[in-house]
């Protein structure tokens, strides 16, 4: 049987952050279970915002030459795809996630992401969790990816989620959920 593998962004522009801490635990958890899962920071790479040339839409393929080019080959590789992002400014996702989510759309017009598995993770200090979890989990269901669901967590300093031990059983039952519907799939 082929291995499973998964991709688990972590778009927070702090490295060791909450939402890092969160993204780590649902890849441990994909871990344990044999999945080969790649973790990858936004922030650790060079990305431009979506510059709306719709080259995309005729060719599947973005002109914006940067890192996302060695992204979107890991996309469509994975069989699951996990996002998580800190909320930023009340109700939504940050900067980079957002970058991230729209350079997606060269993926979206021939759905090349069809059937993968999808999950969220929001980590605010204390609101707007389940607005980021929405924007998240709508551009995976427009993908028509199929979301497992989401975990959110609450931390204002760096690492503070991992006094959240709430937190952190959703983030490991969001990265069970993945793994059995993974192999349900029976991708
Ligand atoms: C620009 C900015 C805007 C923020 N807006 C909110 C907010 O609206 N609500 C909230 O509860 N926390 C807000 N926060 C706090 C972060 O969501 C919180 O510190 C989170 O744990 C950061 O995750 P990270 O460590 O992964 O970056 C904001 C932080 C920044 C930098």
């Amino acid at each position: 049987m082929r291995k499973y593998r998964a991709i688990c962004l972590s778009c927070s522009p702090r490295k060791g952050g909450n939402t890092d801490v969160m993204v780590r635990k649902v890849s441990e958890t994909l871990t344990g279970s044999g999945v080969a899962v790649e973790f990858v920071r936004t922030a650790d790479l060079k990305l431009s915002p979506c510059d709306a040339c719709w080259h995309c839409s005729g060719t599947g393929h973005c002109r914006v030459n940067d890192d996302m080019q060695a992204i979107y080959p890991r996309l469509m590789q994975a069989d699951a795809v996990v996002i998580g992002s800190p909320v930023h400014m009340g109700h939504s996702v940050s900067g980079q996630a957002q970058i991230f989510l729209d350079r997606t759309f060269a993926l979206w017009h021939q759905k090349r992401l069809t059937d993968k598995i999808g999950g969220a993770i929001a980590v605010s200090n204390r609101r707007g969790t389940m607005g980021a979890v929405k924007v998240i989990n709508g551009t995976l269901l427009a993908h028509h990816i199929m979301v497992a669901g989401y975990a959110t967590g609450y931390g204002l300093a760096p690492g503070d989620v991992s006094q959240d031990a709430r937190a952190l059983k959703e983030a490991e039952a969001l990265g069970r959920r993945v793994y059995q519907l993974m192999t349900a799939m029976g991708r």
